[in-house]
């Protein structure tokens, strides 16, 4: 029988990279709870839909990153959760969660990391006149953006791009890209040293 990884995804938007996951035929893990900072996000309907448990977790009962990543690291740990994954979860989290899942926490972000950390990414690129942005999926580690980079995929920039349509066209790449990732961690593909990621 295959054994599938028991998931976190994290959560405070729209939630598409959520449904990208839920929808994989062969995600190699189990989505055992959704959290999200925000109990209107979109993607708590998503896993609702899905059969998903839920947790929302409002940032302001909190009030210290650090008390926030310790109250959602008590939420994973209580479910025995082995991958944490990140989608459009716009908090930063603290070395209390970090720390304890050490390369066990993804995020997706929509640039060709190091270029354009941080919420404004899109925009960023179309400011700054890139011809080649993209997205990147990699661990989280304590500073924005930075963790070991795991997969990348370049998307060109068409002159006539706003900040939707070029939205758009990564969420293509994303959607197809994250559940690849996360399967092949399930898989014990991915090995990591230092900032270095190897996919055997
Ligand atoms: C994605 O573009 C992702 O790169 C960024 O936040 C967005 C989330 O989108 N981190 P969605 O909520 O999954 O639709």
């Amino acid at each position: 029988m295959e054994v599938l990884i028991n998931i976190a995804v994290l959560a405070s938007g729209s939630g598409t990279n959520l449904q990208a996951l839920i929808d994989a035929p062969d995600l190699g893990g189990d989505i055992g709870l959704v959290l999200s900072d925000r109990a209107d996000a979109t993607a708590l309907d998503r896993a609702r839909s899905a059969g998903i448990p839920t947790k929302v977790l409002p940032w302001d009962d909190y009030g210290s990153r650090s008390k926030f990543s310790i109250a959602i690291r008590e939420e994973v740990e209580k479910r025995d959760v082995e991958l944490v994954v990140l989608a459009g979860f716009m908090r930063v989290l603290g070395n209390e969660l970090v720390g304890a899942f050490s390369n066990q926490i993804l995020n997706i972000h929509p640039s060709l990391l190091p270029a354009f950390p941080g919420a404004h990414a899109v925009d960023q690129a179309l400011e700054h006149g890139v011809k080649l942005t993209g997205v990147t999926v990699h661990f989280v580690d304590e500073e924005v953006d930075h963790g070991p980079i795991i997969a990348q995929r370049a998307v060109p920039v068409l002159s006539d791009d706003d900040r939707d349509s070029l939205h758009a066209r990564l969420q293509v790449e994303e959607h197809d890209l994250y559940p690849k990732v996360v399967a092949a961690l399930a898989r014990g593909d991915i090995t990591v040293e230092g900032r270095k990621v190897r996919w055997d």
